[in-house]
């Protein structure tokens, strides 16, 4: 959890700029309606927002995964280090130092986990003596994955393929990873446990998070700073803690509000009151 003297230490230098897109898929459905975001080197950003908001496409749309979809940029820029990346070819943008981490995960699942870590790797051109430092600082960080280096990645479980995609990633040196929906289908130990991995990977080394996430309690408490989609859009965005005390997102994405818990379902259909629209 973060306390006051880590939301002062944030950094205002944005590495990541995504600027009022519009994204398409198919020539004719519209997804994206202008979103904006500003991402902090060095600061772990959280985009939230129920099924269907818009959260997978931002991502895909920063990595440059969006053609393989169908899917394209119509409006709109996305800056990294403050050069366009919005048409670059998916290869380019992981050279810049952007990879994306994808929702449910793929590993190879014929491969070991070792062998999975290593294809992270294949961009890298500093030798092989770097790499396997590299292989023991994702071990270090993932000690299950250690123990399972040898086991086959379709017959591990699906925390430990969550770990084995967070950690190829690692692998290829990264300075930002867009780390889609991290917490799917895991218990919730587990998503805590990988949330508090992500949170030294980011202290550590330095790596800059882009993280979407229906798990807005999780994710607000690791996260820096917050932006909420719905429908195509950002609806709200504020400092992390500022989101967490605030009614609406209490009410509407954490479950929570003044007459006490309640289901997502029952508030949502309960009053579709959104102040932050107004
Ligand atoms: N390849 C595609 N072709 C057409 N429409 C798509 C495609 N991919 C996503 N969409 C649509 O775009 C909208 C946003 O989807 P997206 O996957 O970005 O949402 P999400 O916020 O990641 O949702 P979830 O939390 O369920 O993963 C949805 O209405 C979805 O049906
Ligand atoms: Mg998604």
């Amino acid at each position: 959890m973060l306390d006051d003297t880590d939301t002062a230490a944030v950094q205002v230098d944005n590495v990541l700029e995504v600027n009022n897109i519009e994204v398409i898929y198919n020539h004719v459905i519209l997804v994206l309606k202008g979103v904006s975001l500003n991402v902090p080197k060095g600061g772990i950003t959280a985009l939230l927002g129920g099924n269907g908001a818009g959260k997978t496409t931002t991502l895909k749309a920063i990595s440059g995964l969006l053609a393989s979809e169908r899917g394209e940029v119509t409006k709109g820029s996305i800056k990294y280090r403050g050069e366009p990346i919005h048409h670059a070819d998916p290869a380019e943008t992981v050279k810049k130092g952007v990879v994306q981490v994808m929702e449910g995960r793929h590993c190879f699942e014929h491969l070991t986990i070792e062998e999975n870590l290593l294809t992270g790797a294949y961009t890298r051109s500093d030798g092989t003596a770097a790499i396997n430092a590299d292989l023991e600082m994702v071990y270090d960080y993932f000690p299950r994955l250690k123990e399972r280096r040898r086991s086959q990645a379709g017959y591990t479980s699906g925390g430990e393929q969550q770990m084995c995609a967070v950690g190829r990633a690692l692998m290829s040196k990264p300075e930002t990873i867009l780390l889609d929906e991290p917490s799917m289908g895991l218990a919730p130990q587990l998503v805590e446990q990988i949330f508090e991995i992500v949170k030294s990977i980011n202290e550590e080394q330095g790596v800059t998070f882009l993280l979407a996430e229906q798990n807005t309690n999780v994710a607000l408490r690791f996260a820096h700073y917050g932006y909420i989609l719905e429908s195509g859009r950002v609806v709200m965005d504020g400092p992390a803690k500022d989101l967490r005390e605030n009614q609406d997102v209490k009410e509407f994405y954490l479950g929570l509000s003044d007459e006490g818990r309640k289901s997502y379902r029952d508030v949502r259909s309960y009053r579709r009151r959104k102040r932050w629209l107004s």
